[in-house]
């Protein structure tokens, strides 16, 4: 029995197989699975432990960076509410927020911009890396090995105990990322490189990198810069989801920031995760016109295929990140005219949010359902649309990889399973089997 736990912090587990009962304690309302470890029938007993597959109702850590309440539709990154970022920083400053824990002041924020846009441009040879790909290739794919190749280029990248060169990579990653993912596409048209602009915005800089074609100079549209960095702000972390995980656990064995970050983006690339922006544009284009729109939901209710951009696992109510995007394709549509498939979105949406099948299963559109119309109408490929959601999402993997390295509690991921093959059994010589 585990002592000295208040009686009203404790949890009391009666075993009904020994008659044994345990106190348990909880601890910010949660119970600790080694806790359970104790329950035994007999002293061969392994002990107790809990099966979560999926972490559906596991928390991994105890983080700092980013709280979701998902039934009131709430988003705060360290404490500032995600609607107030979107209307007044830029995406570098909350990178800064992000990493730091702080807003920065105006000196800091300078240093912090001078050392991002220091560290935009790539090793030549990273473009001979591009050069090997497929000139299909999705650009993902690209991303994914370019970032791991980073740690090439960078072997200090593995003094991860090091704070300064902790901060150096984080620094290098945040600030080459955009380089890399305009290359990848750049590559995938077969386009010549455009190397960083660094008096640009960190956005502006990135729009540069992918469209400037013969100009001396390129100049971003200022709605559709502060539209992209705004969209960027958005993605910047989401506490504990899939990628974040993956950085974490891969992480957890001590590899380089950029091996640990191309495992991120990796996971980020399937449909069900970053891959979903890209997902709900096939899926407007394949619905076609607004009389198709009921046909296709009856489909999703029948479980034939799933409604892409609905739905959360920790959201079950409207994601406050699409609301603020709805908001954004307006100024965006003013410029570039309104993308033909938004009519689509918005009826799917309509007749979704009163139909019992969402409602009742509490699903909502999630940030990627109206992004990839925003980035549509400005000019990027669908292909490119995850990468997007990457360079986001980079200072959040960065805060969180370094809050876990810093956290005494944390050692190697290592979950446990429940075997279910077979038992030990006689091994037969191949001329023996049957
Ligand atoms: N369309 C139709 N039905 C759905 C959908 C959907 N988009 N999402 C969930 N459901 C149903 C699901 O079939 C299940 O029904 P039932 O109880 O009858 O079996 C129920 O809702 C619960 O679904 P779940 O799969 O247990 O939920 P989850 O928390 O494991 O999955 C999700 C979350 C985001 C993977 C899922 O909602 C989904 O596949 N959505 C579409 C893909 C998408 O938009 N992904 C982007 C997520 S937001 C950005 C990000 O973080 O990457």
């Amino acid at each position: 029995m585990v002592k000295n736990a208040k009686k009203e912090e404790t949890l009391t587990l009666i075993d009904n197989r020994t008659g044994r009962s345990y106190e348990i304690p909880i601890q910010s309302g949660t119970l600790r699975a080694m806790d359970l470890r104790q329950v035994k029938i007999d002293e061969s007993d392994f002990g107790m432990v809990s099966y979560d597959p999926a972490f559906l109702n596991t928390a991994t850590c105890r983080s700092a960076i980013t709280f979701i309440d998902g039934d009131k539709g709430i988003l705060q990154y360290r404490g500032y509410p995600i609607e107030e970022l979107a209307e007044n920083s830029t995406f570098v400053e909350v990178a800064y927020l992000l990493i730091h824990g702080e807003l920065p002041s105006k000196f800091q924020l300078r240093v912090w911009i001078q050392d991002i846009t220091q560290h935009t441009m790539l090793h030549e040879n990273i473009k001979k890396f591009m050069d090997g790909f497929h000139h299909d290739a999705h650009p993902m794919g690209i991303l994914v090995s370019t970032v791991s190749g980073l740690s090439t280029f960078y072997p200090d990248a593995k003094n991860i105990d090091d704070p300064a060169c902790r901060r150096l990579q984080v620094v290098r990653l945040i600030g080459k990322m955009p380089t890399l993912a305009a290359l990848a596409y750049r590559h995938s048209v077969g386009k010549p490189y455009v190397y960083p602009d660094n008096d640009l915005s960190y956005s502006g800089n990135f729009l540069s990198m992918m469209f400037k074609m013969v100009e001396r100079k390129y100049n971003p549209n200022p709605i559709l810069e502060k539209a992209l960095d705004v969209l960027l702000i958005l993605h910047a972390d989401h506490e504990q989801n899939a990628s974040t995980n993956v950085i974490r656990c891969i992480g957890s064995s001590h590899v380089d920031p950029f091996s640990a970050a191309a495992g991120a983006v990796a996971t980020l690339y399937g449909p069900l995760h970053g891959g979903a922006n890209e997902q709900v544009l096939r899926m407007l284009a394949e619905i076609g016109s607004i009389d198709n729109v009921k046909g296709y939901i009856d489909s999703v209710k029948k479980g034939e295929r799933r409604l892409m951009g609905f739905g959360h696992r920790v959201y079950r109510n409207y994601d406050p990140r699409a609301k603020i995007i709805k908001r954004i394709a307006e100024h965006v549509f003013e410029v570039t005219g309104r993308n033909p498939l938004l009519d689509i979105a918005l009826e799917l949406e309509k007749i979704a949010l009163n139909e019992d099948y969402f409602v009742q299963r509490k699903l909502y559109p999630n940030v990627d359902f109206y992004t990839g119309l925003i980035y549509q109408a400005m000019g990027f490929p669908m292909e490119l649309f995850p990468v997007l959601f990457a360079i986001g999402r980079v200072p959040g993997w960065m805060a969180q990889w370094e809050e876990m390295l810093k956290d005494s509690e944390q050692k190697i991921a290592r979950p446990r399973q429940i075997y279910t093959g077979p038992v030990v059994r006689k091994y037969i010589p191949l001329d023996k089997r049957a």
